[in-house]
């Protein structure tokens, strides 16, 4: 089966961009199915360190298409800005396709949501981007699409029609207005930069499985910040599930062979809501560093400091059950090697009796994770490259993940480097 898709199995930031950029060397076509410029994946290969945020990860290996597909709210000015920045950097980003169905997120989009964070009862510490408003106008209708940028009549009739309720909006919550002229001159702006960017999706991507080219969806956060299964109302806009990647895609479900779900060897978040397994201060700021590595604990798109915690495997298991990984990836395992012991969550107990569900937000406040304490391997993990070399607490630590979560971990990431890393049959 040619389509493989790759999705977060925590709270987001578990090394996607990593892995994508790895198993991308065996790609034809990487393809983003949802979320926008929320997300930040970060790679490390020849071309140099990048933090990407709508492009897909596969734009860095040649002649693999990278299409920002449906499902997605693009927000035209950051993605010619980060083109721009690869460019600048010596990456060809002529593969760089987006769909006609895409989502246009507007310059509205991102002042209502500073707005909305900004107001102490609605805030729920998004990454600002405009991605929840995108995606309501989505939902209501009113939203442009990347195809109405082919027929600028259309597009200012549709832009005449919205503009009066957004304005409404943005001046019930302490903002300015937009005037025509100024969405006008910005859509004429998108159309001259990436028009030619634009493809019709569905045939695109059915013609590529029907021609057996092999594809990677790449999934932007994790399953439990999903709108539907994640930790509502703490969620991102969108299902960064395996699923939807076929949902948005318009291909047949059955067409996907593989479901990669990549984990962080411990855990880590963004923005408010529960977080079980969550350190304090001083234990997290060993996790951390100081923000000057790569590979430090600071959001890749905001720059706020993670929230951090022990591994937590009823999530891994919940994300497993609800995207049926075929393997695992585990990242960061070298980020364990200094330490003593190490706890992982196993169970959770809410109001003293154990639970095998994953509960709502409101109960996930309240639930007392259930810890084992497994000693840890105190050496350098960094440069092994084979399984068997690993420590014997190393390997039973992965071999843990593999039986909470009842799923065969295929790759472990030792660094941020993209040959960091080590590949098991
Ligand atoms: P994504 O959003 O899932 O792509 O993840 P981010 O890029 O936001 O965050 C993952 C962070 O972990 C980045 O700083 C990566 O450079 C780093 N990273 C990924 N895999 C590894 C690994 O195996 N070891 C180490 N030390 N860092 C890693
Ligand atoms: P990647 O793809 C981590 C979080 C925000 C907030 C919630 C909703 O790099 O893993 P949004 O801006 O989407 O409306 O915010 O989701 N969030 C992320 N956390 N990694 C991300 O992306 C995230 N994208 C959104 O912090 O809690
Ligand atoms: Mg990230």
């Amino acid at each position: 089966m040619s389509v493989t898709v790759l999705v977060g199995a925590q709270f987001g930031d578990e090394g996607k961009g990593k892995i994508v950029d790895y198993i991308s060397a065996e790609m034809d076509m990487v393809v983003r199915f949802q979320g926008g410029d929320n997300a930040g994946h970060t790679v490390v290969n020849e071309s140099g360190a990048f933090k990407l945020h709508l492009i897909p990860c596969g734009i860095f290996k040649k002649g693999c298409v990278a299409l920002a597909n449906t499902g997605m709210v693009i927000n035209p000015d950051e993605l010619i800005k980060e083109l721009g920045e690869i460019e600048a950097q010596g990456v060809d980003t002529s593969n760089l396709k987006i769909s006609s169905r895409a989502i246009i997120l507007m310059p509205y989009h991102i002042e209502l949501d500073g707005l909305s964070e900004k107001s102490g009862r609605t805030g729920i510490g998004t990454t600002k981007r405009g991605i929840g408003y995108a995606y309501a106008d989505r939902a209501r209708r009113n939203a442009l699409r990347f195809e109405n940028l082919l027929d600028h009549e259309y597009c200012f009739e549709r832009v005449r029609a919205v503009l009066p309720t957004v304005n409404a909006e943005l001046l019930a919550k302490g903002g300015r207005a937009y005037t025509e002229e100024e969405i006008f001159d910005k859509i004429r702006f998108w159309s001259e930069k990436l028009a030619d960017r634009i493809v019709e999706p569905v045939s695109y991507v059915n013609k590529a499985i029907s021609a057996g080219k092999r594809i990677l969806f790449e999934g932007q956060l994790g399953a439990m910040k999903d709108i539907d299964l994640g930790i509502y109302p703490y969620v991102t806009s969108s299902n960064p599930v395996a699923a939807y990647a076929a949902v948005s895609g318009g291909f047949p479900i059955s067409k996907i062979g593989e479901i990669v779900g990549v984990m962080k060897a411990f855990s880590s978040a963004v923005g408010d809501g529960p977080f079980p397994t969550e350190m304090d201060g001083s234990e997290a700021d060993g996790f951390r560093g100081s923000g000057n590595q790569i590979d430090d604990e600071f959001g890749a798109r905001t720059g706020r400091a993670r929230r951090l915690g022990w591994l937590d495997m009823p999530i891994v298991k919940y994300a497993a059950t609800i995207n049926g990984f075929t393997s695992i990836a585990v990242c960061k395992i070298d980020k364990l090697d200094t330490y003593d012991e190490i706890k992982v969550c196993v169970g959770y107990k809410l109001d003293g009796k154990e639970i095998d569900y994953m509960p709502s937000a409101r109960e996930l406040y309240r639930v007392e994770p259930v810890y084992v304490t497994m000693p840890g391997w105190k050496s350098d993990t960094r440069n092994i490259r084979k399984y068997e070399d690993l420590p014997l607490n190393a390997r039973k630590y992965i071999e843990l993940i593999e039986r909470e979560s009842g799923v065969k971990v295929k790759y472990i990431g030792v660094g941020p480097a993209r040959d960091e890393i080590i590949v098991r049959d």
